[in-house]
């Protein structure tokens, strides 16, 4: 089966809207108790650029990733490297690079925001700051906001904006603003209870890499995970998160709170191209939604690194 194929058969068998929505409140469609498996793939942490013939990386890894024939595919973040310091003339021809990678891939990936997708946030060359720093991954997409809901396959999609730029040492940190939640409740509140609900943010809402890579007692920094997550994971506690699609630490990790997966996903560039991060390689998740269970698998694609 080709994937044109798959994708018109899981059309068909969802009753459903594979709908990118960017507009406050668009939550189309309802396939009410589907039972059909949903097959994502997961791909974060590109960190696209043009050095190491890190291009031939992306190719290959979309290439990869077409033949696993998804349902739906989602982009974790930090599409290009260093936007967040580097001036907007930098940054061009890494976006052009991760594009190429973003309209090869089918179907088309739905993108989440990464810090590193912030262009001009805090420039180190002494060019001028942004006066908004998303503008660029908003044109790209050409999305209205960073943040946004959509329905497929039966399940309730949520992808989050999980940077807050504070500058001082960390430069940012992993929070949800005032208003993306105020939009989360009316999204939530959409939603009737039961139905499985997918989130994704590029920093984590939740992680074990700390207590296993610096000990039992070890805390997150605070750009390293989302620091307000019980305002956002307590807002589902009447409601049925299925799973949690995370970036930024690049590392392959699954743990389970109660009946929600948290997913960290590895990275498309690996210890940013200089081969593993913590044993996990290259690569991005496969993830099948069946009958309330996820299923995952962390597959690497065939890449040396080639980064002195
Ligand atoms: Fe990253």
């Amino acid at each position: 089966m080709t994937a044109l194929q798959t994708r018109r058969r899981f059309l068909q068998l969802g009753g459903l809207s594979a709908v990118s929505c960017a507009l406050p409140g668009c939550a189309s469609w309802s396939a009410r108790g589907a039972t059909s498996p949903l097959r994502i793939v997961f791909f974060t942490d590109i960190h696209a650029r043009t050095e190491w013939q890190t291009p031939q990386a992306l190719e290959i890894a979309a290439r990869a990733i077409n033949r696993e024939h998804a349902d739906l595919v989602l982009a974790g973040g930090d599409l290009i490297t260093d936007g967040f310091q580097s001036s907007a003339l930098t940054v061009a021809p890494r976006w052009r690079t991760y594009l190429e990678m973003h309209h090869t891939i089918s179907p088309q990936p739905y993108p989440v925001l990464g810090n590193h997708d912030l262009v001009a946030a805090l420039p180190e060359d002494g060019s001028r700051p942004s006066d908004d720093p998303r503008r660029q991954f908003l044109e790209h997409f050409k999305l209205a906001r960073t943040y946004r809901a959509f329905d497929a396959g039966g399940v309730h999609f949520i992808l989050l904006d999980s940077v807050d730029i504070t500058g001082g040492d960390l430069k940012y940190r992993g929070f949800i603003d005032s208003q993306q939640l105020e939009w989360l409740d009316h999204t939530i509140a959409r939603i009737p209870q039961g139905e499985p609900i997918v989130v994704a943010s590029h920093l984590p809402l939740l992680t074990g890499f700390y207590q296993r890579t610096m000990g039992a007692a070890a805390a997150a920094p605070a750009n390293r995970i989302v620091t307000n997550n019980l305002e956002v994971l307590d807002r589902f506690s009447e409601h049925n998160l299925l799973l949690v699609l995370q970036g930024h630490l690049h590392v392959d990790e699954l743990l389970r709170w109660r009946g929600t997966t948290f997913i960290t996903g590895g990275a498309v560039c690996g210890k940013w191209w200089r081969g593993a991060w913590h044993g996990t390689r290259n690569g991005y998740g496969v993830i099948t939604l069946r009958d309330g269970r996820v299923d995952w698998r962390y597959v690497t694609y065939p890449w040396e690194a080639r980064r002195p």
